[in-house]
Protein backbone atom coordinates (compact mmCIF):
# COMPACT_ATOMS: atom_id res chain seq x y z
CA UNK A 1 0.00 0.00 0.00
CA UNK A 2 1.43 3.27 -0.82
CA UNK A 3 2.02 5.68 1.94
CA UNK A 4 0.83 9.12 2.03
CA UNK A 5 3.07 11.95 0.96
CA UNK A 6 3.48 15.48 2.68
CA UNK A 7 5.46 18.04 1.44
CA UNK A 8 6.57 20.49 3.85
CA UNK A 9 8.07 23.99 1.84
CA UNK A 10 10.57 25.65 4.02
CA UNK A 11 12.58 23.39 6.25
CA UNK A 12 13.05 25.52 8.49
CA UNK A 13 11.71 25.75 12.59
CA UNK A 14 8.29 25.47 11.26
CA UNK A 15 8.79 22.63 8.62
CA UNK A 16 11.00 20.76 10.48
CA UNK A 17 8.97 20.33 13.19
CA UNK A 18 5.92 19.70 11.27
CA UNK A 19 8.37 16.70 10.02
CA UNK A 20 9.07 15.27 13.41
CA UNK A 21 5.41 15.45 14.26
CA UNK A 22 4.04 13.59 11.20
CA UNK A 23 7.64 10.91 12.08
CA UNK A 24 6.61 10.47 15.44
CA UNK A 25 2.59 9.77 14.18
CA UNK A 26 3.66 7.74 11.29
CA UNK A 27 0.98 9.56 9.20
CA UNK A 28 3.40 10.04 5.85
CA UNK A 29 6.57 10.17 3.85
CA UNK A 30 8.07 13.76 4.05
CA UNK A 31 9.41 15.49 1.21
CA UNK A 32 11.12 18.94 3.38
CA UNK A 33 11.94 21.65 0.62
CA UNK A 34 13.69 24.96 0.50
CA UNK A 35 15.54 27.15 -1.13
CA UNK A 36 18.29 25.82 -3.83
CA UNK A 37 21.12 28.05 -2.06
CA UNK A 38 22.49 30.37 0.77
CA UNK A 39 24.80 32.76 1.06
CA UNK A 40 27.96 32.41 3.51
CA UNK A 41 31.43 33.93 4.36
CA UNK A 42 33.95 32.16 2.68
CA UNK A 43 37.46 32.29 4.23
CA UNK A 44 37.97 36.26 3.33
CA UNK A 45 35.26 37.15 4.93
CA UNK A 46 33.28 37.54 1.28
CA UNK A 47 29.66 36.67 0.40
CA UNK A 48 30.08 33.43 -1.34
CA UNK A 49 27.33 30.93 -2.36
CA UNK A 50 26.93 27.68 -1.68
CA UNK A 51 24.27 24.80 -2.16
CA UNK A 52 21.68 24.40 0.67
CA UNK A 53 22.06 21.06 1.96
CA UNK A 54 20.42 22.12 5.13
CA UNK A 55 16.76 20.14 4.31
CA UNK A 56 18.96 16.75 3.22
CA UNK A 57 20.95 17.12 6.50
CA UNK A 58 17.49 17.82 8.77
CA UNK A 59 15.79 15.29 6.76
CA UNK A 60 18.49 12.12 7.34
CA UNK A 61 18.70 13.33 11.04
CA UNK A 62 15.10 12.80 11.52
CA UNK A 63 15.47 9.56 9.60
CA UNK A 64 18.05 8.25 11.79
CA UNK A 65 15.90 8.97 14.64
CA UNK A 66 13.20 6.31 13.29
CA UNK A 67 13.91 3.01 14.82
CA UNK A 68 13.98 4.64 17.97
CA UNK A 69 10.51 5.95 17.45
CA UNK A 70 9.20 2.90 15.68
CA UNK A 71 8.28 4.87 12.38
CA UNK A 72 9.03 3.23 8.43
CA UNK A 73 8.33 7.15 7.06
CA UNK A 74 10.74 7.81 4.54
CA UNK A 75 11.98 11.41 4.56
CA UNK A 76 13.89 13.28 1.52
CA UNK A 77 15.64 16.81 2.21
CA UNK A 78 15.60 18.37 -1.86
CA UNK A 79 15.14 21.96 -3.41
CA UNK A 80 13.44 20.26 -6.32
CA UNK A 81 9.63 20.72 -6.91
CA UNK A 82 9.68 17.26 -8.56
CA UNK A 83 10.30 15.41 -5.47
CA UNK A 84 6.90 17.05 -4.05
CA UNK A 85 4.82 16.18 -7.48
CA UNK A 86 1.45 14.36 -6.55
CA UNK A 87 1.78 15.34 -2.56
CA UNK A 88 -1.54 14.11 -0.52
CA UNK A 89 -0.87 17.43 1.43
CA UNK A 90 1.64 20.30 1.11
CA UNK A 91 2.41 22.74 4.07
CA UNK A 92 4.11 26.02 3.43
CA UNK A 93 6.26 27.47 5.89
CA UNK A 94 8.39 29.34 3.61
CA UNK A 95 9.03 32.85 4.41
CA UNK A 96 10.36 34.84 7.01
CA UNK A 97 9.37 34.70 10.67
CA UNK A 98 8.80 38.58 13.02
CA UNK A 99 11.22 38.98 15.44
CA UNK A 100 10.96 41.02 18.49
CA UNK A 101 9.06 44.15 18.25
CA UNK A 102 7.61 42.96 14.93
CA UNK A 103 3.96 42.37 13.82
CA UNK A 104 2.75 39.31 11.67
CA UNK A 105 1.93 42.24 9.26
CA UNK A 106 5.72 43.72 9.05
CA UNK A 107 6.37 40.79 7.02
CA UNK A 108 3.73 40.68 4.41
CA UNK A 109 5.91 42.68 1.51
CA UNK A 110 8.88 39.74 1.76
CA UNK A 111 6.21 36.69 2.07
CA UNK A 112 4.12 37.77 -0.49
CA UNK A 113 6.74 37.13 -2.89
CA UNK A 114 7.72 33.87 -1.63
CA UNK A 115 4.28 32.34 -1.07
CA UNK A 116 3.42 33.17 -4.30
CA UNK A 117 6.40 31.88 -5.97
CA UNK A 118 6.05 28.49 -3.50
CA UNK A 119 2.12 28.32 -4.35
CA UNK A 120 2.81 28.71 -8.27
CA UNK A 121 4.90 25.61 -8.02
CA UNK A 122 3.29 23.62 -5.39
CA UNK A 123 -0.21 24.12 -7.88
CA UNK A 124 2.20 22.84 -10.94
CA UNK A 125 3.57 19.95 -9.05
CA UNK A 126 0.65 18.93 -6.87
CA UNK A 127 -2.51 19.91 -8.61
CA UNK A 128 -5.11 17.41 -6.29
CA UNK A 129 -3.28 18.17 -3.14
CA UNK A 130 -4.70 20.19 -0.26
CA UNK A 131 -2.76 22.69 0.88
CA UNK A 132 -1.98 24.17 4.37
CA UNK A 133 -0.44 27.43 4.24
CA UNK A 134 1.02 28.64 7.87
CA UNK A 135 3.27 31.52 6.59
CA UNK A 136 2.73 34.87 8.14
CA UNK A 137 0.32 37.40 7.76
CA UNK A 138 -1.38 33.95 7.67
CA UNK A 139 -4.85 35.63 6.75
CA UNK A 140 -3.20 37.27 3.56
CA UNK A 141 -0.47 34.60 2.49
CA UNK A 142 -3.73 32.04 2.51
CA UNK A 143 -4.96 34.10 0.08
CA UNK A 144 -1.74 34.91 -2.07
CA UNK A 145 -1.08 31.15 -2.10
CA UNK A 146 -4.50 30.06 -3.33
CA UNK A 147 -4.47 32.85 -5.95
CA UNK A 148 -1.44 31.79 -7.53
CA UNK A 149 -1.48 27.65 -6.98
CA UNK A 150 -4.53 27.89 -8.94
CA UNK A 151 -6.22 25.07 -6.20
CA UNK A 152 -9.79 25.06 -5.60
CA UNK A 153 -10.58 27.26 -3.21
CA UNK A 154 -11.69 24.19 -0.80
CA UNK A 155 -8.05 22.69 -1.17
CA UNK A 156 -6.75 25.66 0.65
CA UNK A 157 -6.37 26.11 4.32
CA UNK A 158 -4.90 28.60 6.86
CA UNK A 159 -3.13 27.18 9.74
CA UNK A 160 -3.86 29.59 12.61
CA UNK A 161 -7.10 28.48 14.50
CA UNK A 162 -6.07 25.42 15.91
CA UNK A 163 -2.52 27.23 17.32
CA UNK A 164 -5.01 29.83 18.97
CA UNK A 165 -7.31 27.51 20.46
CA UNK A 166 -4.50 25.72 22.31
CA UNK A 167 -3.16 28.13 23.24
CA UNK A 168 -6.55 29.43 24.85
CA UNK A 169 -6.99 25.40 26.26
CA UNK A 170 -3.46 25.52 27.87
CA UNK A 171 -4.49 28.67 29.96
CA UNK A 172 -7.82 28.11 30.71
CA UNK A 173 -6.30 24.03 32.01
CA UNK A 174 -3.66 26.24 33.94
CA UNK A 175 -6.88 28.22 35.51
CA UNK A 176 -9.17 25.59 36.15
CA UNK A 177 -6.25 23.16 37.61
CA UNK A 178 -7.65 19.94 35.02
CA UNK A 179 -6.63 18.32 32.26
CA UNK A 180 -6.08 20.30 28.84
CA UNK A 181 -7.83 17.30 27.16
CA UNK A 182 -11.18 18.26 28.98
CA UNK A 183 -10.96 21.97 27.93
CA UNK A 184 -12.84 22.74 24.71
CA UNK A 185 -12.94 25.96 23.02
CA UNK A 186 -13.64 27.83 19.64
CA UNK A 187 -12.44 30.96 18.12
CA UNK A 188 -13.24 32.82 14.85
CA UNK A 189 -11.86 35.60 13.21
CA UNK A 190 -7.89 36.17 12.13
CA UNK A 191 -4.78 35.20 13.72
CA UNK A 192 -3.70 36.38 17.26
CA UNK A 193 -4.05 39.58 17.76
CA UNK A 194 -7.33 39.44 15.95
CA UNK A 195 -9.25 36.24 17.10
CA UNK A 196 -12.40 36.36 18.08
CA UNK A 197 -12.61 34.22 21.14
CA UNK A 198 -16.39 32.65 21.96
CA UNK A 199 -16.90 32.33 25.92
CA UNK A 200 -20.24 30.97 25.09
CA UNK A 201 -18.75 28.29 23.64
CA UNK A 202 -16.09 27.24 25.74
CA UNK A 203 -16.24 24.51 28.36
CA UNK A 204 -14.14 22.57 30.87
CA UNK A 205 -15.87 19.00 30.78
CA UNK A 206 -18.74 19.96 29.57
CA UNK A 207 -19.51 23.20 32.29
CA UNK A 208 -19.74 26.61 30.28
CA UNK A 209 -15.89 27.89 31.36
CA UNK A 210 -18.20 31.15 32.60
CA UNK A 211 -19.28 29.11 35.51
CA UNK A 212 -15.45 28.45 36.24
CA UNK A 213 -14.03 31.34 35.62
CA UNK A 214 -14.02 35.20 36.37
CA UNK A 215 -14.95 37.18 33.80
CA UNK A 216 -12.44 39.40 34.76
CA UNK A 217 -9.74 36.76 34.87
CA UNK A 218 -11.31 35.18 31.21
CA UNK A 219 -10.53 38.35 30.07
CA UNK A 220 -7.33 38.46 31.16
CA UNK A 221 -6.61 34.38 29.50
CA UNK A 222 -8.12 35.59 26.54
CA UNK A 223 -5.98 38.63 26.15
CA UNK A 224 -3.10 36.17 26.66
CA UNK A 225 -3.66 33.86 23.98
CA UNK A 226 -4.10 36.53 21.43
CA UNK A 227 -1.18 37.65 22.99
CA UNK A 228 0.89 34.51 22.65
CA UNK A 229 3.09 34.69 19.61
CA UNK A 230 4.63 37.82 20.23
CA UNK A 231 5.18 36.31 24.24
CA UNK A 232 7.01 33.41 22.88
CA UNK A 233 8.65 36.20 20.19
CA UNK A 234 9.89 38.00 23.45
CA UNK A 235 11.57 35.00 25.13
CA UNK A 236 13.13 33.14 22.25
CA UNK A 237 14.62 36.83 21.04
CA UNK A 238 15.09 35.31 17.58
CA UNK A 239 12.36 34.10 15.49
CA UNK A 240 8.90 32.67 16.51
CA UNK A 241 6.77 29.87 18.21
CA UNK A 242 7.23 26.45 16.10
CA UNK A 243 6.46 23.59 18.26
CA UNK A 244 2.87 24.49 19.19
CA UNK A 245 2.73 26.05 15.53
CA UNK A 246 3.52 22.65 14.02
CA UNK A 247 1.86 20.32 16.32
CA UNK A 248 -1.42 22.28 15.31
CA UNK A 249 -0.70 22.19 11.60
CA UNK A 250 0.06 18.46 11.76
CA UNK A 251 -3.36 18.24 13.03
CA UNK A 252 -5.00 19.51 10.28
CA UNK A 253 -2.88 17.17 8.38
CA UNK A 254 -3.67 14.54 10.45
CA UNK A 255 -7.42 14.91 9.54
CA UNK A 256 -7.04 15.12 5.83
CA UNK A 257 -4.68 12.16 5.07
CA UNK A 258 -7.19 10.18 7.41
CA UNK A 259 -10.36 11.83 6.50
CA UNK A 260 -11.94 12.13 9.32
CA UNK A 261 -14.16 15.06 9.21
CA UNK A 262 -13.02 16.78 12.24
CA UNK A 263 -14.41 20.11 13.34
CA UNK A 264 -11.08 22.40 13.61
CA UNK A 265 -10.87 26.35 13.60
CA UNK A 266 -9.03 27.31 10.58
CA UNK A 267 -8.28 29.50 8.18
CA UNK A 268 -11.11 28.65 5.30
CA UNK A 269 -12.75 30.55 2.29
CA UNK A 270 -16.06 32.03 3.23
CA UNK A 271 -18.11 33.46 0.67
CA UNK A 272 -21.81 34.11 2.08
CA UNK A 273 -21.37 32.06 4.90
CA UNK A 274 -20.61 35.19 7.83
CA UNK A 275 -21.47 37.17 5.32
CA UNK A 276 -17.46 37.22 4.97
CA UNK A 277 -17.68 37.67 0.83
CA UNK A 278 -14.76 35.88 -0.92
CA UNK A 279 -11.66 35.71 2.25
CA UNK A 280 -10.16 33.30 4.04
CA UNK A 281 -11.16 33.78 7.71
CA UNK A 282 -11.33 31.66 10.57
CA UNK A 283 -14.16 29.78 11.47
CA UNK A 284 -15.18 26.16 12.15
CA UNK A 285 -14.78 23.51 9.77
CA UNK A 286 -14.90 19.97 8.58
CA UNK A 287 -11.33 18.77 7.53
CA UNK A 288 -11.19 15.41 5.50
CA UNK A 289 -9.59 13.99 2.32
CA UNK A 290 -11.05 17.00 -0.13
CA UNK A 291 -9.83 19.66 2.54
CA UNK A 292 -12.33 21.87 3.69
CA UNK A 293 -15.69 19.94 3.29
CA UNK A 294 -17.85 22.16 5.06
CA UNK A 295 -18.15 25.41 6.92
CA UNK A 296 -20.10 25.14 10.24
CA UNK A 297 -21.86 28.62 10.98
CA UNK A 298 -22.96 29.06 14.52
CA UNK A 299 -25.33 31.21 15.83
CA UNK A 300 -23.36 34.93 17.06
CA UNK A 301 -25.06 37.34 19.57
CA UNK A 302 -24.82 41.28 18.47
CA UNK A 303 -21.12 41.65 20.50
CA UNK A 304 -19.67 38.45 18.86
CA UNK A 305 -20.55 39.26 15.38
CA UNK A 306 -19.07 43.01 15.94
CA UNK A 307 -16.19 41.55 16.76
CA UNK A 308 -16.36 39.25 13.53
CA UNK A 309 -16.67 42.07 11.66
CA UNK A 310 -13.48 43.89 12.71
CA UNK A 311 -11.48 41.19 12.28
CA UNK A 312 -12.92 40.28 8.99
CA UNK A 313 -12.26 43.99 8.11
CA UNK A 314 -8.83 43.54 9.04
CA UNK A 315 -8.21 40.57 6.97
CA UNK A 316 -9.46 42.80 4.31
CA UNK A 317 -7.14 45.99 4.66
CA UNK A 318 -4.00 42.90 4.71
CA UNK A 319 -5.17 41.53 1.40
CA UNK A 320 -5.65 45.07 -0.35
CA UNK A 321 -2.29 45.69 1.07
CA UNK A 322 -0.95 42.63 -0.87
CA UNK A 323 -1.44 44.00 -4.25
CA UNK A 324 -1.33 40.47 -6.34
P1 LIG B 1 12.33 29.92 9.63
O1 LIG B 1 13.10 31.12 9.24
O2 LIG B 1 12.89 29.03 10.68
O3 LIG B 1 12.06 29.02 8.34
C1 LIG B 1 11.60 29.53 7.14
C2 LIG B 1 12.25 28.73 6.03
O4 LIG B 1 11.68 29.13 4.78
C3 LIG B 1 13.77 28.97 5.92
O5 LIG B 1 14.47 27.74 6.01
C4 LIG B 1 13.92 29.60 4.54
O6 LIG B 1 15.13 29.26 3.89
C5 LIG B 1 12.71 29.02 3.83
N1 LIG B 1 12.37 29.72 2.61
C6 LIG B 1 12.45 31.07 2.35
N2 LIG B 1 12.09 31.30 1.07
C7 LIG B 1 11.77 30.11 0.52
C8 LIG B 1 11.34 29.70 -0.77
N3 LIG B 1 11.15 30.57 -1.75
N4 LIG B 1 11.16 28.38 -1.00
C9 LIG B 1 11.34 27.47 -0.02
N5 LIG B 1 11.74 27.80 1.23
C10 LIG B 1 11.96 29.10 1.49
O7 LIG B 1 10.86 30.42 10.05
P2 LIG B 1 9.77 29.61 10.88
O8 LIG B 1 9.90 29.91 12.30
O9 LIG B 1 9.77 28.21 10.41
O10 LIG B 1 8.43 30.35 10.37
C11 LIG B 1 8.01 30.20 9.04
C12 LIG B 1 6.79 31.10 8.76
O11 LIG B 1 5.66 30.62 9.50
C13 LIG B 1 6.97 32.56 9.19
O12 LIG B 1 6.36 33.41 8.25
C14 LIG B 1 6.21 32.63 10.52
O13 LIG B 1 5.78 33.94 10.83
C15 LIG B 1 5.07 31.71 10.23
N6 LIG B 1 4.40 31.15 11.40
C16 LIG B 1 3.03 31.08 11.35
C17 LIG B 1 2.32 30.52 12.38
C18 LIG B 1 0.84 30.38 12.29
O14 LIG B 1 0.21 30.01 13.28
N7 LIG B 1 0.23 30.62 11.15
C19 LIG B 1 3.00 30.05 13.60
C20 LIG B 1 4.44 30.10 13.53
C21 LIG B 1 5.10 30.66 12.45
C1 LIG C 1 2.55 32.67 16.36
O1 LIG C 1 1.39 32.97 16.65
C2 LIG C 1 4.35 33.48 14.88
O2 LIG C 1 2.12 33.47 14.15
C3 LIG C 1 3.03 32.86 14.96
O3 LIG C 1 3.34 32.19 17.19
Amino acid sequence: MRRPKISIIGAGNVGATCAHWILSAELADVILLDIPELTVKDKDGNDTRVPNTMPAGKALDLYESSPICGSDCKLVGTSDYAQTANSDVVIVTAGIPRKPGMSRDDLIATNTKIVGEVAEKVGKASPNTVMIVVSNPLDAMVYVAWKKSGLPTHRVIGQAGVLDTARYRSFLAEEVGCSVEDVQALLLGGHGDDMVPLARYTFAGGIPITQLVKPERLAQIIQRARDGGAEIVKLLRTGSAYYAPAAATVQMAEAIIKDKKRILPAAAYCTKEYGVGGYFVGVPAILGSNGVEKVLEIELDANEKKALDTSVQHVKDLVAAVKL
